[in-house]
Formats: C-alpha cells, structure tokens, sequence
C-alpha cells in the first residue's frame, strides 16, 4: 500500500498485511452475496474497501470518509483501481439508499455503525459490520429492526444486515444523534 505518514501504528509489515488485507479480504465471500454498488463507511487507511476493489474489479467502490487528510490519501488510489472512488463527508449527511452494500470496519460500535450505514443500502441489499468477538448481536438487531434491516446468517467476527424494505422517515437522524441518543 502507499505510505502515508501517521495514518496507521502499524510497524511491522506482517502485521500490516494481516490488519490491512487478511482481514478485509475475509469479508469477501458476504460482500458476494449481494450484487451491485459498494461503499465502504469510515474508510479510514482505506480497508476493507481498497482490498474488495482489487479483488471485484467489476463492482464499483466508494470510499466515503468524514476526515479531509484521509480522503486526500485514499484518492491516489484512483489511479491504480479504476472502479474506485472516494466521497469526502459523514454516513449521516449522504443520500439514502444509494449502494447495494455497505460495509464498515472499526467505524463505531456496531449499533451506531448499523444505524450509520442501513440507511445507505437499497431494498434487497446490506450492510456488513466487521465487528469485535464481543459485540452484542442482539443491540445491533434492535436497531436493525427500525430501520427496515434484519440480521442474516454471519461467520464469528462480521454482522450482516439485509435491508428488508425503504428506510423509514426520521433517518438518518443528524450528525451526534446515533452516539449521543443510541437506538439500543
Ligand atoms: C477507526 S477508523 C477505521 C478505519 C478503517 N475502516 C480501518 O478498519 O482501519 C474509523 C474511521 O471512520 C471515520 N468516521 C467516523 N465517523 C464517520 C462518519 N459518521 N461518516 C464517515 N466516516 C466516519 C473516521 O474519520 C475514521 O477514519
């Protein structure tokens, strides 16, 4: 990957390789469940969605990050991957229902990452949460449930959320109300 000064503590390239690529990569076989558009929420240093468009060249990826600095980073990358493309800005100020898939890692705590992206996603679509072993299905379900989302079948380490119909009025909320006031 290109460097780039004080985006990552990562020292040693194994380790890199695995936090950057590995783990990014083992969400590869969700995203192909759905079909269409990628965004990838909190893009950050640019994983999960710099692996998932070299990997899936015919999918067209939007990296969507809420910090300047980081998208001026993440746009070198257009050069090299074609179907990349990099949106400067916050989950909750972007159209809803604009991609098939969402995906996010280390965005926030699962609900508020699920309340974040769901409203991103088509009908028919998802979101799909990288999320820690001790992340509480149940809480991401809850607010799954308000916003026309339902949790799918998911290996340990990922959540995945179909989008089971138009996102309701009210949502997104603004920008602080899903850590300020969480849905659960
Ligand atoms: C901890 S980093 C994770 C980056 C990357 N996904 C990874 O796994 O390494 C979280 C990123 O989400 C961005 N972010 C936080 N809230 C956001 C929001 N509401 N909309 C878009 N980006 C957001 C932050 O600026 C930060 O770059």
């Amino acid at each position: 990957m290109l460097a780039t000064p004080g985006l990552t503590a990562l020292k040693d390239p194994a380790e890199a390789r695995r936090v950057l690529l590995d783990d990014a990569l083992a969400g590869l076989e969700l995203v192909q469940r759905f079909d269409g558009s990628i965004v990838d929420v909190g893009s950050g240093g640019g994983t999960p969605g710099i692996p998932l468009a070299a990997r899936l060249p015919e999918r067209e990826v939007t990296l969507l990050e809420a910090e300047r600095r980081k998208t001026q980073f993440l746009e070198r990358w257009t050069d090299e991957l074609p179907n990349l493309r990099v949106v400067w800005g916050r989950a909750e100020e972007q159209p809803n229902e604009t991609f098939a898939v969402a995906v996010a890692k280390a965005l926030a705590h699962p609900p508020v990452a699920a309340e974040w992206c769901l409203p991103l996603v088509r009908e028919g679509g998802a979101a799909i949460l990288w999320v820690g072993p001790s992340a509480d299905a149940g809480a991401v379900a809850q607010v799954a449930a308000k916003l026309a989302g339902e949790l799918d079948d998911a290996p340990p380490g990922f959540v995945v959320l179909r989008k089971t119909g138009p996102t309701p009025p009210g949502f997104p909320r603004r920008a602080g109300m899903a850590k300020k006031r969480p849905l659960a």
